[in-house]
């Protein structure tokens, strides 16, 4: 049982459209999961990093999806992680500036 689960879409397309991959998510989402090791918030009871196949939000990526919040964010660097991190996993609120609209399925 997690409190929180983070999806971080790490798909590679191989087609020329935009994919997260392309916009650094695999090295990101190692970030994410390394940053909350070192604040020991990683694992069971705390909260749980993913890597997740093509959320349907390509154009806007890289995406991740936090869960039970449902609550989606485009990110591009490491500070945009922390800021995730920080204000949302461990803080509880929203940071505005990088959510996105509920996907639409
Ligand atoms: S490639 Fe990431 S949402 Fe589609």
């Amino acid at each position: 049982m997690y409190q929180q689960h983070v999806f971080v879409c790490t798909n590679q397309r191989s087609d020329g459209r935009k994919c997260c991959a392309d916009g650094g998510a695999v090295e990101l989402r190692d970030y994410a999961k390394q940053r909350l090791k070192e604040l020991g918030q990683h694992g069971r009871g705390k909260v749980r990093v993913n890597a997740s196949g093509c959320l349907d939000y390509c154009g806007r990526g890289p995406v991740l999806v936090i869960y039970p919040a449902g609550v989606w964010y485009s990110y591009e660097t490491q500070a945009d992680i922390d800021e995730i991190i920080d204000t949302h996993l461990l803080g509880g609120e929203i940071v505005e500036r990088l959510r996105l609209p509920s996907a639409t399925g």
